[in-house]
């Protein structure tokens, strides 16, 4: 679960298990040597140490049969973990005809998932329990990298190229997803959740949208709004360094010079706008690289971010 610490991933998807056995295998064959050469070493060093100055040690033949065993143990070894990689792998990269198919598109710094249904969610993922999920992946710009260490799962995210991951997930909860690939500023906050449900519980979800946020009875919609607007990740663009997206501070109730022009007065409407269907009027010197939010955040939730948008110019 999320915001616990553990030295070991929890286990959440079908081929966990079977990832860990072959990564443990490697771990203690490598422990088993590791340690066995050290201590030969230690062992030699005091028994072959010159005990005076005229010493000549005795010359010391090959010895074909020693030499024989300790090549053959060894291959063999690295052949069992290559084989049973192998296998691994080809399951791992073999999604089952029956998978549910889901597009995902990494961009800086956020996960767009979309779901067979069509519905879209941001920087998070819910999918049915007991339902092998296939993943079709890209990049809208660097290569991200799409990981769940619940699911051992772990897949780059290519520019111009389509990659696949599945997984079977098998337990209900929420799972980190981390992006593990280098990809500027942002990349340590590019992350967000997986969330696995009853099947009902996610056909009930499909239909009425994510839970509504729960809200504090006292909470002004300008607080509402700045919650929001970490939540849905708007700060990693609007709140950085003004490269990818303009700085909201001071912008409401003035004049904006549009890419087309034309200016615009930056009033609800264009605000709504910009939220739900941003490429409609972008912003003199900026590249269309919002996502439509549009069904994502509710009409109330609109109004909140409209709230504290209006906050930040006084
Ligand atoms: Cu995206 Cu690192």
């Amino acid at each position: 679960m999320i915001g616990k610490f553990s030295l070991w991933p929890e286990v959440a998807s079908s081929f966990a298990l079977e990832v860990d056995a072959l990564y443990v295998f490697i771990l203690v064959t490598s422990l088993v040597f590791g340690v066995g050469v050290f201590a030969a070493v230690v062992y030699f060093f005091v028994k072959y140490k010159r005990k005076s100055h005229d010493e000549i040690p005795e010359e010391i033949e090959g010895n074909t049969p020693l030499e024989i065993i300790w090549s053959i143990i060894p291959l063999g070894i690295a052949l069992i973990m290559f084989f049973w990689g192998v296998v691994l792998f080809f399951k791992i990269s073999t999604p089952p005809a029956e998978s549910l198919n889901f597009y995902l598109v990494g961009k800086q710094w956020m996960w767009k998932v979309q779901h067979p249904s069509g519905k879209r969610e941001i920087n998070e993922l819910h999918i049915p329990l007991g339902q092998p999920i296939k993943l079709t992946i890209t990049s809208e710009d660097v290569i991200h990298s799409f990981y769940v260490p619940a699911f051992r799962s772990k897949m780059d995210a290519v520019p111009g190229r389509y990659t696949t991951s599945w997984f079977t997930p098998t337990k209900v909860g929420e799972y980190h997803i981390f992006c593990a690939e280098y990809c500027g500023l942002d990349h340590s906050v590019m992350a967000g959740r997986v969330v696995v449900m009853e099947p009902v519980e996610y056909e009930h979800w499909l239909k009425h949208g994510s839970a509504p946020t729960a809200v504090a009875p006292d909470e002004t919609p300008e607080a509402a709004g700045a919650r929001l607007f970490q939540e849905q990740r708007c700060n990693t663009c609007h709140q950085s360094n003004g490269m990818l997206a303009p700085m909201l501070t001071g912008v409401f109730g003035h004049e904006v010079k549009l890419q087309n022009g034309q200016t615009v007065v930056a009033d609800e409407t264009y605000v709504r706008e910009s939220i739900v269907n941003p490429l409609a009027k972008i912003v003199a010197g900026y590249q269309p690289l919002m996502p439509p939010y549009q069904g994502q955040v509710s009409e109330d939730q609109l109004t909140q971010l409209i709230a504290y948008i209006k906050s930040l110019a006084k």
